[in-house]
């Protein structure tokens, strides 16, 4: 997508659609809406009165030829109250208008957000159209593989000088974000006979060339010689070798401590010898999401330049049942030295977080935050609204749920109890990875605590928010990304705690 910026009159823009993001109206006070109404013979006023728009989040309508315009048509997108705008206003403004057959026939448009030189508004905006737009069609083929989406530049449209770079910058952070994020889905979604951890540690590599940060993958023997028996537990049973991936990036400081990202890799989750019912289990090709929003957050700090020092671990692996495979009630023993009690082999995103955290050690992270599609549990506690947050660190946490905020990818703390902590002791050895039906999530939480080193550690559990199940405005039906502009803004803002 070509993207700028430029300062124009919006009748002069010669382009297929030209966007207009209008609040909502009682009567047309802006004056570019006005004129737009005095060419049409009242066309705006028409609407309005007919409440066939009103400027409401995601209403839209098109105007075709207007007179004395320049572009093709006008496409008209709420973005709803004035009083209750926001970033995301705009992003989902952005994902509607982005699916609509008026825009994807065209080739050019520009963007104009009414009464708005917000770059906050702006980098939304193309997030949104970015993220809405997103078709996977890899696996297509014929006709069904051409993407219908023909539009190929956007510009944004300001009234004046004053905010063009702010806005440039903006929109161009609002397009390395929304890649990154697309990113995720990519990964995501990609079968896992494309995507073994062999496969997954190729793409870190060929990603790691491209942006210019650095690479390194474990092989079994060295995964061995760390003694990470938590996480070769898990991949014991499948012919796919694990691989752990360490990526660094260093915008910062040199020799200055890094913030460690550790994402959960399991690039299939069958459940192991604690099969999983058939129903949905090929979703389980995802979860690994974790693992690739760790690898697209060290994407887009690098490209964004983060002055910041960064690890990403992604440890990679297939959780099969076969004869050699870990059995409930065997004992592992994890790099750490504490043993546990393999309860489910189901339970396995905690197996390899487990080794991958104090891995995490060699690095004297000033913070740890690790993400995972990790329980089910999480689907009873925030459903597919927002994924349950955990740690020990307060002003951690809370710049998590201040990123939430922001970016509308929205988070919520959960305790680590005493209570949660005794559900994961085994009788057996020093803990067990199931504890039980009760508080899942909290208690897979109480389970990593366990492997974590003393610096201030944050946990997120994306299960199912890592999917979205019906279609919302720029998160289209299916992989949603999700973690990827939460942690970036997370490390955009960052100082040391
Ligand atoms: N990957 C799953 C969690 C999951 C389930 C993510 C559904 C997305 C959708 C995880 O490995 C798992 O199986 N967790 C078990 C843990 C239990 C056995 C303690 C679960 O949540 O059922
Ligand atoms: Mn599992
Ligand atoms: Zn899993």
């Amino acid at each position: 997508m070509k993207l700028q910026c430029s300062v124009e009159t919006l009748g002069e823009i010669g382009v297929d659609s030209l966007v207009l993001f209008v609040p909502v109206l009682t009567k047309i006070s802006d004056k570019n809406l006005r004129s737009l109404d005095v060419v049409t013979d009242g066309a705006v006023t028409t609407l309005l009165e007919s409440e066939e728009f009103t400027g409401k989040n995601e209403e839209i309508a098109v105007i075709l030829n207007p007179p004395e315009y320049e572009a093709a048509r006008v496409i008209l997108v709420g973005v709803g109250e004035k009083t209750k705008l926001n970033a995301d206003s705009f992003r989902r403004a952005a994902g509607v208008v982005s699916r609509s057959k008026a825009l994807q026939k065209s080739t050019s448009a520009a963007f104009h957000l009414l009464g708005s030189e917000r770059d906050d508004y702006h980098q939304a905006t193309i997030e949104g159209y970015l993220l809405g737009s997103f078709k996977q069609l890899d696996f297509k083929t014929g006709e069904a593989a051409e993407c219908k989406n023909k539009l190929e530049s956007i510009t944004f449209v300001l009234a004046g000088r004053k905010s063009l770079k702010k806005i440039e910058k903006a929109v161009e952070r609002g397009n390395v974000v929304a890649e990154g994020q697309l990113l995720v889905r990519r990964l995501v979604n990609t079968p896992s006979n494309f995507l073994t951890p062999t496969m997954l540690a190729d793409q870190a590599k060929s990603l790691s060339r491209k942006y210019k940060f650095k690479y390194r993958a474990l092989d079994e023997a060295a995964i061995e010689k760390e003694k990470m028996g938590a996480l070769l537990s898990v991949s014991k049973g499948s012919q796919e070798p694990p691989r752990f991936i360490v990526l660094e990036y260093n915008g910062g400081r040199i020799g200055g401590k890094p913030v460690v990202l550790v994402g959960k890799g399991v690039c299939f989750d069958s459940g192991g010898i604690s099969l999983k019912p058939g129903l949905n289990m090929h979703e389980m090709k995802g979860d690994m999401a974790g693992s690739a929003v760790v690898l697209a957050a060290i994407v887009t700090a690098a490209r964004l330049k983060l002055p910041i020092n960064l690890v990403s671990l992604m440890p990679a692996v297939e959780n099969l049942p076969s004869g050699v495979a870990t059995k409930p009630g065997d004992v592992v023993t994890s790099r750490k030295g504490l043993t546990v009690e393999v309860i489910n082999t189901d339970a396995e995103g905690r197996m390899i977080l487990a080794d991958a955290l104090d891995y995490a050690n060699k690095f004297k992270p000033q913070a740890v935050i690790d993400i995972a599609t990790l329980t089910g549990a999480s689907l009873y506690v925030l459903g597919y609204s927002g994924a349950p947050i955990m740690g020990n660190n307060e002003p951690l946490l809370k710049r998590i749920l201040a990123a939430s905020e922001k970016t509308a990818e929205r988070t919520w703390q959960l305790p680590i109890w005493d209570d949660f902590r005794n559900q994961m002791k085994s009788s057996v050895a020093d803990l067990h990875n199931s504890g039980g039906r009760t508080a899942g999530t909290a208690a897979a939480g109480a389970f990593l605590e366990n492997f974590i080193g003393d610096w201030p550690w944050a946990h997120i559990d994306i299960a199912y928010v890592d999917v979205e199940p019906s279609g919302k405005p720029y998160l289209p039906k299916g992989t949603t990304g999700i973690g990827l502009r939460l942690l970036v803004d997370v490390l955009s803002n960052w100082k040391r705690l």
